[in-house]
């Protein structure tokens, strides 16, 4: 699904304050750590609670397999100033049966919240989607009172489409989630980058 030139580890992503690079065995105490925090495993459906420490390490491993096959792109977020510290992670992820969908999903560790981190991460992973890959959509999914993720999503220029139950595996459960797209054409046409920054 990816070029080539992101399924190298020296592949990164530069915004305005962070990096956005390929996880690292030493970044697996930093992720475990800021995913101790229930407040992030609730909102999504694959981080359990409590998180094992040996979660992070197998994250790395699976998160890294992915990149290098080009099923995925997975980074974990960092401070510019401090690229060795992990303050959270995001992903686009293929989908095996439909090869023009990626799916995004993200985090920030609890310390960060609120500080523009998330959006600029997810706006920059959007950006990334769609010049360097094939995709035509991206999608993702959300608890209904996640305000925070909607409301980064509706600034890339993201489109509600509905609302399903889904099997959570970190829950083993069915949950409601509300389910957000944005296409190739609404990107180039400019939604994402005129919406980013002003009132949506
Ligand atoms: C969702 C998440 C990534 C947001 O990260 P963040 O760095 O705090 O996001 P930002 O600072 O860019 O804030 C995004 C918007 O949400 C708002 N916001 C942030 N936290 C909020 C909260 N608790 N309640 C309501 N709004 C909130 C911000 O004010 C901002 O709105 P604005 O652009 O209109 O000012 C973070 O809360 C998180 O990791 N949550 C748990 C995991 C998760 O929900 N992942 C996404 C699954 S779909």
């Amino acid at each position: 699904m990816f070029r080539d030139i992101t399924r190298d580890d020296v592949y990164r992503i530069e915004t305005q304050r962070l990096w956005l690079r390929w996880p690292k065995l030493t970044d697996a105490p930093a992720i475990a750590n800021a995913l101790a925090d229930r407040r992030i495993s609730d909102m999504t459906s694959r981080i359990p609670h409590p998180y094992p420490d040996e979660h992070a390490e197998a994250f790395i491993y699976s998160t890294r397999e992915s990149n290098h096959n080009g099923t995925a792109l997975g980074l974990v977020i960092t401070p510019k100033q401090k690229p060795n510290s992990v303050i959270g992670a995001i992903s686009l992820t293929s989908v095996e049966d439909n090869p023009k969908n990626l799916v995004i999903g993200y985090w920030i560790a609890a310390t960060q919240w609120e500080k523009g981190f998330g959006s600029e991460a997810a706006i920059s992973m959007v950006q990334t989607g769609f010049s360097l890959s094939k995709a035509e959509i991206i999608d993702a999914t959300v608890k209904p009172e996640n305000t925070a993720s909607k409301r980064i999503l509706a600034k890339i220029g993201f489109q509600e489409v509905g609302r399903e139950s889904r099997f959570a595996p970190a829950r083993q459960r069915e949950e409601v989630i509300d389910c957000f797209r944005i296409t190739r054409v609404d990107w180039r046409n400019g939604g994402a980058w005129s919406g980013f920054g002003a009132a949506a």
